[in-house]
């Protein structure tokens, strides 16, 4: 059985994760989606509400062979944890490229029977990141089409909640 791993601190997932996971869904038996808790980042959603936004999202595209789960610390002991052999990464641009090539050399490293697999991002995703969409989050603008449906649903209750 042929199992990889994608994972990122998706704070929040976007459409351009879900176009990756979409694809590394076809490619592999088995995906599991990890969600980093970095105790030295202070994230704008929590692990919780990370793995329940992707959790349904996952739903909503009716990818039936990925798992969603936490993991703190190092990506090749997640992967060892979930039998993964594949370390599925998305590619954006040059600068995504530099940042994972190191990466690689890294996990390699630590896990040399750990190969990482990427893909490219469609060409309708390259602008998109996390970043951007909590930069629009935080002065009031929409995030419609940069985040699945079912998330943009998720966060403009959050929103309407904190707002009360
Ligand atoms: O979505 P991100 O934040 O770009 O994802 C990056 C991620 C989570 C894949 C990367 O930061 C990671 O693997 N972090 C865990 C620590 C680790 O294993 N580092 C590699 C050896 S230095």
């Amino acid at each position: 059985m042929k199992k990889a791993v994608f994972a990122g601190s998706f704070d929040p997932f976007t459409i351009g994760h879900l176009d990756v996971l979409r694809r590394a869904a076809v490619l592999f038996d088995e995906v599991c989606v990890g969600v980093l808790v970095n105790p030295e980042k202070r994230p704008l959603f929590s692990p919780e509400e990370r793995c329940a936004m992707i959790e349904a999202a996952v739903r909503d595209a009716g990818i039936e062979n990925a798992s969603v789960m936490v993991f703190p610390g190092l990506l090749v002991d997640f992967a060892r944890a979930v039998g993964a052999a594949y370390n599925v990464r998305g590619l954006r641009n040059g600068m995504d490229f530099e940042y994972e090539y190191s990466m690689e050399y890294f996990n390699r490293r630590l896990c040399p029977g750990l190969e990482t697999v990427y893909l490219a991002a469609d060409p309708a995703h390259v602008q998109i990141s996390s970043s951007a969409v909590r930069m629009l989050m935080a002065s009031g603008a929409g995030i419609d089409g940069l985040v699945p449906d079912q998330i943009c649903k998720i966060i403009a209750e959050r929103v309407k909640r904190d707002e009360q």
